[in-house]
């Protein structure tokens, strides 16, 4: 039963159910621990001891778990969460990928001051969009340890064409083993352009700075592998979710192709595949249909030496897999955003105007910019409510960057007409890319790199209209 979150465990109705994301723990289910209706979820973040499976690590975790405790909720429904800060710094909650309103988006400085150490911050939302989600600190550094979280939301009325559903976190981590990441960002901003010892290239270019001691599935290293238990024949979808700082992964699942049903929560097109790259960010869903015995989901850190590996098992008795196992299809066409179209009904009306954003990169290499511009005077981009607009991505550094935009969810132009829906597009070094903005939910927006360090190294913007 480990790794099982059914879809049938969680409390339906206005209140977040909560329960730990299931790692390699056996008889432990996700959901099992429901909040209780009317009172909503508590998030206590504080210092923490936890486990990455044999190894033990000192961080700043949720309710001392890692990841975060799994919040679900029912689409059209709202989630109640109290934040209890018993950090040492500031902190905030943001809830990524949720169409929110603003003054609960847990935007420092941009929608609300941080909660102070020892106050409490209640957020209070509707969800309107089911799908994959997550959530995350929005403050300095701290994401970059375990203040992380699933967010689910379900469709009741979505057919559910599936027998049983994994949620799969993946993350980079160093905090307690190579200091913490606020260290790992001053050694950065010390270190000069091409100080290779810090940095790992990937797609041409470099991603990440950081190489990281380890990669997790669900909080578990692969010494102690999440697994994921489930029977032959069993129709399963898998919601995989990139909550590293600093790694993009390369998913496959050995001895199966997978069909992506959902980008960043939206549905798309299925379309079947051996293997995509998720950056920081974003998340795929995807459905497969389980054989008989034990495979490995291997999620290869993009252009780095390591791997975040988990256990899909439906035979007792197979062997287990080695987290060093050949998996041939990591070395098949990738999906690519080409490949993606959204529902027809969720296509956005064509744009009423253009505006082209730079992401670029200072001769320092420690800042990132848009439009020439660092988060301490940011670009700002208004817009009108109620219109369409096109934002021309171009990378003109040769790093790539997932770009997240806040409370909205945008079209992907891959020609003029079709394009996946999503609210985090990787750009690759020197690459252009167009989406669509639905101006449709007022506020003060930041729209940032989803790498933690280009992000606290400069690369954000605001989009804003009343
Ligand atoms: Cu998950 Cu501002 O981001
Ligand atoms: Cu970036």
């Amino acid at each position: 039963r480990g790794g099982n979150v059914s879809r049938r465990t969680f409390v339906t109705g206005l209140f977040a159910a909560v329960g730990a994301v299931p790692a390699a723990v056996p008889g432990v289910a996700a959901g099992a621990a429901a909040g209780k209706p009317g009172r909503g979820v508590v998030l206590r973040a504080r210092p923490a001891t936890v486990s990455l499976g044999g190894r033990t690590v000192s961080t700043w975790a949720y309710n001392d778990l890692l990841p975060g405790p799994l919040i679900e909720a029912v689409a059209g429904g709202t989630v109640r969460a109290r934040l209890v800060n018993d950090l040492p710094e500031p902190t905030t909650v943001h809830w990524h990928g949720i169409r929110i309103d603003p003054r609960m988006d847990g935007a420092p400085g941009y929608t609300q001051p941080p909660t102070k150490p020892g106050g409490t911050f209640d957020y209070v939302f509707t969800v309107p969009d089911p799908g994959t989600y997550f959530y995350h600190s929005h403050v300095g550094m701290q994401n970059d340890r375990a203040l992380y979280g699933p967010l689910i939301v379900t469709d009741p009325r979505e057919p559910l064409g599936y027998d049983q559903e994994f949620t799969v976190v993946l993350d980079d981590w160093l905090d307690g083993v190579d200091g913490t990441p606020d260290d790992a960002l001053r050694k950065l901003n010390a270190s000069t352009e091409h100080d290779d010892s810090l940095r790992s290239h990937v797609l041409g270019g470099v991603t990440g700075e950081m190489r990281y001691p380890y990669y997790l599935v669900n909080g578990r290293t692969a010494d102690a592998p999440a697994t994921f238990v489930s029977r032959p024949g069993r129709r399963v979808r898998f919601r995989v979710i990139n909550a590293a700082a600093d790694t993009a992964f390369r998913v496959a699942l050995g001895g199966h192709r997978m069909t992506v049903t959902h980008t960043d929560g939206f549905p798309c097109a299925p379309v079947t595949v051996d293997t995509f790259l998720i950056g920081m960010g974003e998340r795929y869903d995807f459905v497969t249909t389980l054989f008989p015995g034990a495979f490995p989901l291997m999620a290869l850190a993009e252009g780095k030496a390591g791997r975040a590996f988990a256990v899909v098992r439906t035979s007792r008795r197979a062997a287990a897999p080695s987290p060093d196992a050949e998996v041939p299809q990591l070395n098949r066409r990738m999906l690519a955003y080409q490949d993606l179209d959204a529902r027809r009904s969720d296509y956005l009306r064509p744009p009423s105007r253009t505006v082209t954003v730079t992401l670029g990169m200072r001769p320092s290499g420690n800042e990132w910019t848009l439009n020439d511009r660092l988060a301490s005077d940011p670009y700002r981009l208004r817009v009108e409510r109620g219109e369409t607009i096109r934002i021309v991505l171009h990378n003109q550094s040769p790093m790539w960057h997932p770009m997240h935009l806040h409370g909205h969810t945008f079209q992907v132009r891959v020609n003029d007409r079709r394009g996946p829906r999503k609210d985090t597009v990787n750009l690759k070094p020197h690459e252009r890319l167009n989406i669509d903005v639905h101006a449709d939910n007022p506020g003060e927006w930041m729209f940032h790199c989803h790498n933690l360090y280009h992000q606290e190294q400069g690369m954000m913007g605001v989009l804003g209209y009343g």
